[in-house]
């Protein structure tokens, strides 16, 4: 299946215009019904940044808003034929169109990748702020909710609203306000069409990120070292055995 052009094309005017103005038609196949029963086209034609004639399939006639668009639109509408053709892009074209593109990219999910960490440590006075990240997931819906020894917390937490970062994907960040105490497990849910069961993710309190890398690359350095050690000691051996070996 192809995507249809809008018959509309045929309705741009071979005006010439000197430099600097602009004739443009908009386009606009408007739902959010997955069966399509709440589809409507709208088609606006502007000069400059001014809209004169429009056509709305739910009013389903053009109608003017300039001097000169109200002519258009009365111009146009004497035409039944095209009358009848706008009334059936709704169909034609945008029901059309919406079938072909929804599988490619409105039914797509992609998962979340959800990060917690640590933006304040509590100073014993003030509670510590954890926050809770999930990045370049889509669609935007989304909610994300934090637990404590599972239970759902609903006081202390602030979120930001879905942020579009301009390439499809979504992020979002919610934090919480919380007073460290021992024994207690503070995770991050979060629920998107991506996965059909909420995605949890546990706060490790012990250290921080940065720390623990540090450990990490200290352990990985400590085993490498003994493992280049042991193999030159073991060469060693065998290079000094073989010269006893060795007749006079
Ligand atoms: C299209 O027309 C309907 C019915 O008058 C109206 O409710 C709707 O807001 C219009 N849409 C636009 C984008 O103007």
């Amino acid at each position: 299946m192809f995507l249809k052009i809008h018959l509309y094309l045929v309705l741009l005017k071979l005006t010439l215009y000197s430099a600097g103005y602009y004739e443009m038609a908009l386009e606009e196949c408007i739902y959010s019904s997955s069966d399509y029963s709440d589809m409507v086209l709208i088609t606006g034609w502007y000069f400059n940044k001014y809209l004169y004639t429009q056509f709305n399939s739910t009013v389903g006639e053009f109608v003017g808003f300039t001097e000169y668009g109200v002519r258009n639109a009365e111009f146009w509408n004497k035409n039944t034929a095209l009358l009848q053709q706008a009334r059936a892009e709704v169909d034609r074209f945008c029901k059309h169109n919406a079938q072909v593109s929804d599988p490619a990219v409105r039914d797509k999910t992609v998962k979340p990748d959800i990060k917690v960490s640590s933006v304040k440590e509590s100073d014993g006075k003030h509670p510590a702020v954890l926050m809770c990240s999930a990045y370049n997931f889509y669609p935007q819906q989304i909610k994300v909710t934090w637990l404590k020894n599972n239970v759902p917390v609903t006081s202390d937490v602030t979120s930001t609203e879905e942020m579009a970062d301009g390439d499809w994907y979504y992020q979002i960040h919610s934090h919480l306000e919380y007073t460290p105490k021992s024994g207690e497990k503070i995770s991050c849910m979060v629920e998107h069409a991506s996965s059909t069961k909420p995605m949890i993710v546990d706060w490790e309190s012990s250290l921080p990120e940065s720390e623990r890398n540090k450990i990490v690359i200290g352990a990985s350095a400590l085993v490498l070292g003994t493992i280049i050690a042991a193999a030159g000691l073991i060469y060693y051996k065998k290079k000094s055995a073989g010269r006893i070996l060795v007749p006079h």
